[in-house]
């Protein structure tokens, strides 16, 4: 079918929120990773330069947290793999988090903004490397034989997020834009909704959360509650009648 033909594409931001309930903490809610980590310890640039193996040991734990047996997808994530296969148009989901929730529940459309978990890359020669072995110090580079330059595909505090000029894009040709466990005080990610309403002006907005943001304003609708229940109703909802009121 001609894309023309096609209905209106569906973005989805998602943050920590969404992986809460399959085990994974969040950021900044109470007992939140970043209230009992300095992430100027271990997410910035210049903390990998101060200290590599504290750094690298953080994300060498991280990843084995992630390949616990108890961590999986939740029904959150299943929900939005069934909009993928079930919707006639585009669904992109553009993900804040490294876990592969997403990708574990059956999405293929998954934009990973921060990096993901399970790769790796040189800070000499830039190359990325699908790894899931622990980094240290000594680690060489298989490219370029670089030691200890190799560090988690993550973008750390003070670094551009990937793959923008396509998510831009993306959020430019959307009718339904969902922001869903994330409370929007990440930059550029925080600034999403207010793209759409610029750049998409006809796209409706819709908020689903634990409890009401500081960008709750710029959403047409308000959805609070666990994602394992309002995800799953919202998109039943969504495929039984659309997203118009
Ligand atoms: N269901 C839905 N939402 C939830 C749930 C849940 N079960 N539990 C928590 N939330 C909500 C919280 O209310 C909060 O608004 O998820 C949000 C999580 O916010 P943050 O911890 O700030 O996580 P996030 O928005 O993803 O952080 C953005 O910050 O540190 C960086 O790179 C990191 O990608 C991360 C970015």
């Amino acid at each position: 079918m001609h894309q023309d033909f096609l209905p209106p594409g569906i973005a989805v931001l998602t943050g920590a929120g969404v992986s809460k309930e399959s085990g994974i903490d969040t950021f900044r809610d109470a007992g939140g990773l970043w209230t009992r980590v300095n992430l100027e310890e271990v997410a910035t640039i210049e903390a990998w330069y101060r200290d590599k193996k504290k750094v690298l040991d953080f994300y060498n734990d991280t990843r084995r947290m992630f390949r616990a047996t108890h961590i999986a997808p939740n029904a959150a994530h299943a929900a939005l793999a069934r909009l993928e296969q079930e919707y006639d148009g585009e669904v992109t989901i553009i993900t804040q988090n490294i876990d592969l929730l997403h990708e574990q529940a059956g999405s293929r459309r998954v934009i990973h903004m921060h990096g993901r978990d399970g790769e790796v890359r040189c800070m000499h020669c830039q190359k990325v490397f699908e790894s899931d072995d622990d980094l240290t110090p000594a680690s060489v580079c298989p490219n370029c034989i670089s030691v200890g330059e190799l560090r988690p595909n993550i973008v750390w505090f003070g670094e551009m997020p990937m793959h923008l000029e396509e998510i831009y894009q993306v959020l430019e040709r959307c009718g339904l834009f969902l922001s869903i466990g994330t409370s929007g005080e990440v930059y550029p990610a925080a600034g999403f909704v207010l793209h759409v309403r610029r750049h998409a002006a006809r796209a409706r907005t819709v908020e689903l959360n634990l409890e009401a943001t500081d960008n709750k304003t710029l959403f047409h609708e308000h959805i609070y509650g666990p994602a394992t229940e309002i995800v799953p109703a919202y998109v039943a909802r969504v495929l039984a009648r659309g997203w118009r009121d």
